[in-house]
């Protein structure tokens, strides 16, 4: 990208940007929303409230253009090795392909395996929910808990919460992901063993955090009552390894497939997303589905200035390649988004999180920036002081459902009062002028007033999105979460890095197998470095 004329042209662009002010280019244009904003099924994007002018989205476009997105776009969706580290095409879009179009990987259609898939998901659901399907004292399931870690895990309790409203009343579904036997304990203690149907979901089944809880939990069975050839009863599987998952003593018949083409961060759309259709009933997953193939046609095939990820993803460009932003902050406005964050800093952060080409060469720009956020408008009264105010400028978007399904009409119309008044308020600011007239108006004397409105000013100016969804059905949860997926799919492009891989968590896994090896057997070892010798001891000798 460092050789790149566009590039070099929003460079000599910035410097005019860079003298005008937001506010300034609303006053000039009442047609910018009009022209900044993009809708697409039920979701809006408002991106009218960037440092952007005609000639940035029309610069911002022809670095598209010369990355070759379009077609790099289209490289991923036919099944190009597009991963190429791991010498893998990437198609998670095929698993929400509504079309029965073939799509070959290594020359066999994968298409009729999803469809497999599919059937053995709804059957299942069926059967839980039905009650055919029943534990080892011939109760029907009251509890799913899922075990699994990462995109095994973050991306179905997302969405399990975000789509509350459209939870069945039974099941209830219980994730543990961490290690943390904290987390396993409280659970276990809340469970009746003769009512509770385990899911572990591990592409790799090698996990070691998600293969230690999935122990425990077989032992609690055990230890509950169950006998060894009854654990079948109640221990389902997700993974692309049959062969561990078997070993660990899943019959094939409960295992779930999984695929090498579909990655962790990128799955919940696979047979990862079992508890999502366990919670919603698969109906609704299938809604989940469906709108994330919506999304998927939109960035297949939408003009790219009209093309919503396209677009998020060259702002983001904007910001952090020419501007120098390394964080992207996420407010969800909606208590059942409020997982979103999380979410989205894993998809982002594992994908983008980069310092090398595809080709292997060091970077000189930076990529993916660190995602961060939480729930509106909890955090106006936390950290939204520091975004209005402090020097380094970051970007935002605001993410908010207008309808909800709630009786509460008057918190709705507040909420989304709020919403929309921080995206205003960090485009327009306050000057000092403003501040300090503010204060004579409010009766307070000359001196004071001019003591205290610089305080009182902010600069504004301040870059963000608002995206709004009709309502947060799980068709338009499906298409926000490819909204994001395609985001990052499209910078990875821009950027020349594989945002498939992860070999980045791969050196601490390493690390972590000789320091238990030393804890667990109480081995006194002095191959480490001094600081990590001194913790080990330390934690020996509690
Ligand atoms: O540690 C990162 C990671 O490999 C993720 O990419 C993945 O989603 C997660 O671990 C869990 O992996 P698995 O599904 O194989 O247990």
């Amino acid at each position: 990208m460092n050789k790149s004329q566009a590039l070099l042209a929003l460079q000599a662009h910035k410097l005019s940007v860079e003298t005008r002010h937001l506010k300034q280019m609303f006053e000039n244009d009442p047609k910018r929303f009009e022209k900044f904003s993009i809708t697409n099924g039920g979701i809006t994007l408002d991106y009218s409230k960037n440092r952007t002018s005609d000639t940035t989205i029309r610069l911002l476009l022809a670095l598209a253009e010369e990355a070759g997105l379009k077609h790099k776009i289209e490289d991923m969706f036919i099944g190009c090795t597009v991963n190429t580290t791991e010498n893998r095409p990437v198609l998670h879009t095929a698993l929400r392909q509504r079309s029965n179009s073939s799509i070959e990987v290594e020359g066999k259609d994968i298409i009729p395996e999803i469809s497999e898939a599919l059937a053995k998901m709804e059957q299942f659901c069926d059967d839980v929910h039905s009650g055919k399907l029943r534990g080892f004292k011939g109760k029907p399931f009251t509890d799913i808990l899922c075990l699994g870690i990462g995109g095994s895990f973050l991306g179905p309790k997302i969405v399990v919460q975000a789509l509350k409203q459209y939870r069945r009343k039974n099941p209830k579904l219980h994730f543990v992901a961490n290690v943390d036997g904290c987390h396993l304990y409280d659970v276990l203690s809340e469970l009746n063993v003769e009512t509770t149907l385990v899911v572990v979901a591990s592409k790799s089944f090698a996990t070691e955090e998600t293969m230690l809880n999935a122990r425990t939990t077989r032992n609690w069975l055990l230890e509950s009552g169950l006998k060894e050839s009854e654990l079948n009863q109640h221990i389902v599987a997700i993974s692309s390894n049959i062969k561990l998952a078997t070993e660990f003593g899943v019959e094939p018949d409960n295992i779930f497939p999984m695929w090498d083409w579909v990655g962790g961060r990128y799955s919940l759309w696979s047979a990862i997303g079992l508890p999502i259709a366990l919670a919603i009933g698969f109906d609704n997953f299938e809604q989940l589905l469906l709108g994330a193939s919506e999304m998927d046609e939109h960035f297949r095939h939408a003009p790219l200035e009209q093309n919503m990820p396209v677009i998020m993803a060259l702002l983001g460009v904007w910001n952090i390649n020419l501007w120098g932003s390394t964080s992207h902050c996420i407010i969800p406005y909606c208590h059942y988004l409020r997982g979103l964050p999380a979410h989205i800093q894993q998809l982002d952060m594992e994908s983008n999180g980069k310092s090398v080409t595809k080709d292997g060469q060091q970077l000189d720009y930076l990529t993916g920036p660190a995602i961060w956020g939480s729930e509106g408008v909890n955090s106006q009264h936390a950290f939204f002081q520091q975004i209005h105010q402090s020097n380094i400028v970051y970007p935002v978007d605001f993410i908010i459902p207008l309808r909800v399904n709630n009786s509460f009409q008057e918190h709705q119309d507040m909420l989304v009062s709020h919403c929309f008044a921080q995206s205003q308020a960090l485009m327009q600011g306050k000057t000092v002028d403003e501040a300090y007239q503010e204060l004579i108006d409010s009766g307070m004397d000359e001196k004071q007033s001019r003591e205290l409105a610089p305080h009182k000013s902010m600069e504004g100016n301040k870059p963000n999105n608002v995206i709004m969804l009709e309502e947060l059905s799980p068709k338009n949860m499906g298409a926000l979460l490819a909204l994001y997926e395609h985001k990052v799919v499209a910078q990875g492009i821009i950027w020349n890095i594989n945002s498939f891989d992860q070999w980045g968590v791969e050196l601490g896994k390493q690390l972590s197998k000789p320091v238990y090896q030393c804890i667990s057997e109480g081995l006194v070892s002095d191959g480490f470095d001094c600081s990590t010798q001194s913790l080990i001891e330390k934690y020996m000798k509690k």
